[in-house]
């Protein structure tokens, strides 16, 4: 399906400075990065872009230690600057661009019933990256801005470098999510060679069983992400019925514990037999003496603990799109995983407190498996 040549160009190119990837904070090729834009805390007053609600942190392949940035990250001189950038100034006849957010940029249009879901992907014919991020109203269309409205609350992304091939695998999964699509741009030859960017483009997702997705999918360095997608229809929470059970692993979620209305956050899911609990944030603390309450941080991630002292965690880090909340159990939207002890280290203690099961869940739970283990003996 994909001509040989491009492939064997892609490899020869991918390592050229030219080639469309993530960028660093010098504006160099690195293959992934992640970044976590801290709340607006006033009780950071020394330090500016903190107390403005642009401060954040950031690590990379080539360095995987949280550093806290001089500079917020509205100052055009950071590894999210530099990696969009390659969309403002790339020909649209040569590269494809898809940009999508359930709230769209420059404008009071949004939707509360597809994907929710944010990320930017951009490939020309050799290779690409993909960026998923938590920031509302983000990135503009036509040149870099980083909107008032991103202030307030913790924000996180990730983006990984890929080549050609690996469209197919972000097409694929995003098929799922039923996206909310402010930017897309096909050429034709990336339409001829992935059939599924036309469907997409006319803004058809799946809707057939199985209605999740779990792919691998390699960077250009060689380092596997294992990506989960779900749709709305599947009715079911992304982390305590699809991620958890696949990494076989208790996780901390943390996903914006902000509930209002009748959008109600998810309990945390206590596993009676502590092989796969799923809990949710409640107090992040990082490091440079920095700490806030889930209820300000808007980013969304997963870090994987095991509940067994002698059994060490999986090094699992997964950054993504959906809350543990009650409406987005019927949206799309999925998250992105890493298992590298070395990032892991950096997030196995941001969460430093979680919310405890009530009660009434912890017996629900024991029922069920009492259930099954019931039905199990008589079968
Ligand atoms: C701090 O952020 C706000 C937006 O929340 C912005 O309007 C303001 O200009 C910033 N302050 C300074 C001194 O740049
Ligand atoms: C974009 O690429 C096309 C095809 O190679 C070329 O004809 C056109 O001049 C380019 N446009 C710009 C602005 O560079
Ligand atoms: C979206 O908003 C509409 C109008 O407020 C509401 O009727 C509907 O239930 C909402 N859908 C979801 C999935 O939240
Ligand atoms: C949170 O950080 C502040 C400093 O900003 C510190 O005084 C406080 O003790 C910290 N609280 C916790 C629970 O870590």
């Amino acid at each position: 399906m994909i001509r040989p040549l491009i492939l064997l160009t892609s490899l020869l190119l991918g390592v050229t400075n030219a080639a469309i990837q993530c960028k660093d904070n010098n504006g160099n090729n690195v293959d992934w990065f992640v970044f976590y834009k801290l709340p607006h805390l006033w009780d950071h007053p020394t330090n500016f872009p903190i107390s403005n609600g642009t401060g954040f942190m950031y690590f990379d392949v080539n360095n995987k230690n949280w550093k806290l940035m001089p500079q917020g990250m509205d100052v055009q001189n950071n590894a999210i600057y530099y990696t969009l950038q390659q969309y403002y100034t790339s020909n649209k006849t040569k590269t494809f661009q898809y940009l999508y957010n359930d709230e769209w940029p420059d404008s009071t249009t949004w939707s509360n019933s597809s994907g929710h879901a944010k990320g930017v992907t951009v490939f020309d014919q050799y290779t690409g990256f993909w960026m998923l991020h938590s920031i509302p109203k983000f990135p503009s269309i036509n040149q870099f801005n980083f909107p008032s409205n991103a202030h307030w609350y913790g924000q996180m992304g990730i983006c990984v470098s890929l080549n050609y091939a690996s469209l197919s695998d972000v097409a694929n999964q995003l098929f799922y999510y039923n996206t909310f699509t402010y930017v897309f741009n096909l050429p034709q030859t990336f339409a001829a060679d992935f059939p599924v960017l036309s469907q997409l483009q006319n803004g058809l997702y799946n809707k057939n069983p199985p209605l999740t997705s779990i792919r691998v999918i390699k960077s250009l360095g060689g380092q596997n992400f294992k990506h989960f997608a779900k749709t709305g229809e599947w009715g079911k929470d992304l982390y305590n019925d699809l991620v958890g059970p696949e990494l076989k692993s208790s996780i901390k979620v943390e996903t914006w514990n902000h509930q209002s209305g009748d959008e109600l956050n998810l309990p945390s899911m206590c596993d009676p037999n502590h092989q796969q609990s799923t809990m949710s944030a409640k107090y992040i603390r990082l490091p440079f003496g920095v700490n806030y309450t889930s209820y300000e941080d808007h980013s969304k991630f997963v870090v994987a603990y095991s509940e067994n002292p002698s059994k060490p965690s999986f090094p699992y880090v997964c950054i993504g799109d959906i809350n543990r909340q009650t409406h987005q159990l019927h949206r799309g939207g999925g998250t992105m995983c890493i298992y590298d002890q070395d990032t892991y280290q950096q997030y196995a203690n941001v969460i430093a407190e979680v919310v405890p099961c009530s009660r009434a869940t912890v017996e629900k739970v024991a029922l069920i498996f009492l259930i099954i283990a019931i039905f199990n003996y008589f079968v």
